[in-house]
Formats: C-alpha cells, sequence, structure tokens
C-alpha cells in the first residue's frame, strides 16, 4: 500500500539521485580536464629508456640540479656540463660523478645512497637527450612500439 507521504519521502530520495545521476555523466570530460591541469599533456615521445631516465631525474637530481635540467642557484647547470668542451663531455664521466658523488660539495654519492647503475644510465639517457635538445621541458610521453 502507497500512501501520499511515502510517495513523497520516495521523491525526495530520488531527486538528488537522479541530480547525481546527471552531474556523475558529465564528469569524463570534466575528469580529463582536471587531468590535463595536473599533468601538462606531453610534448615529445621518447623511448622507454629516456622517459624512465625522465622520471629518475625528477625524482632525485631536479631539486638541485633543476625541472627540465634548466639548472639552479645551488647546482651545476648539467646542460652546461654535458656540453662538448664541459666538464662531463662522456657517459662515462658522467656516470662515475654521479656514482662517487662529491659529497664534500654537497652532490651525494647516489651508488652509496643506493642507485644502481642501470638507473645511472637512464638518466643520463634523458639528461643527454635534453643537452642535444632531443627532448623539451616537460613530461615525455613514451613512444609506441609495433
Ligand atoms: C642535494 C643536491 C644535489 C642532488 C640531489 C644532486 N646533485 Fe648533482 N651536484 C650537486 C652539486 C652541489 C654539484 C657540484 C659539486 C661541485 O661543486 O663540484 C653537483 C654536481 C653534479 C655533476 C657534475 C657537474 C659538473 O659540471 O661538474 C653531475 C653530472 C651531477 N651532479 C649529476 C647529478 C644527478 C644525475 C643527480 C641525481 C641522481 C644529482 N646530481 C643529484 C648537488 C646535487
Amino acid at each position: 500500500m502507497r500512501t501520499p507521504l511515502t510517495a513523497a519521502l520516495r521523491r525526495i530520495v530520488l531527486l538528488p539521485g537522479f541530480a547525481l545521476g546527471v552531474s556523475l555523466a558529465a564528469t569524463p570530460a570534466a575528469a580529463q580536464e582536471l587531468r590535463d591541469q595536473y599533468h601538462t599533456a606531453p610534448r615529445d615521445t621518447v623511448s622507454q629508456e629516456v622517459y624512465d631516465g625522465w622520471k629518475q631525474y625528477n625524482l632525485n637530481c631536479a631539486r638541485c640540479h633543476g625541472e627540465d635540467v634548466l639548472g639552479t642557484t645551488i647546482a651545476p647547470h648539467l646542460l652546461v656540463s654535458l656540453k662538448p668542451a664541459g666538464p662531463v663531455n662522456t657517459k662515462e664521466q658522467f656516470v662515475q660523478t654521479v656514482c662517487a658523488g662529491r659529497a664534500d660539495k654537497g652532490m651525494p654519492s647516489w651508488c652509496a645512497l643506493g642507485m644502481e647503475l642501470p638507473t645511472i644510465d637512464k638518466i643520463y639517457s634523458y639528461v643527454k637527450a635534453r643537452a642535444d635538445a632531443k627532448v623539451a621541458p616537460g613530461r615525455p610521453a613514451v613512444k609506441r612500439t609495433g
């Protein structure tokens, strides 16, 4: 048996649900917009190696050497260090410097901190690609293979 009172109650309960349904339907576009604001769209597609290097660089190095390898006031500008006439112009020199660090000068010893050599290789690939202007500033995307 349905009394007018329960019918009225049902309407009160159902209406917000309907409104919610409508707003949920609108969320995919809104969520995409939020994602776009949170992560700027990738500009370059790169290899998995360079992408991993970008991530590891940002996790471990950017706070001193600058986001996008653009330098800060506290540590060398690595795009300059990697130039042909720069102090770290070979992969070997880069890997060796990063592994050993210069503890007395504020550059951490990454191998002692547990960083694996393949990770340093990946970071080199990213920093070198930035130095060679093959990767623009910002978040790169992984190139699809196959
Ligand atoms: C806590 C700050 C800090 C962090 C984090 C840091 N560095 Fe450094 N790095 C320095 C400083 C300071 C120097 C300069 C040392 C000196 O005066 O010789 C340096 C020097 C270097 C050099 C030598 C540059 C040159 O021109 O001689 C390389 C290469 C380098 N860092 C790479 C890295 C990489 C790769 C990472 C991340 C794995 C990293 N650094 C993380 C502070 C930092």
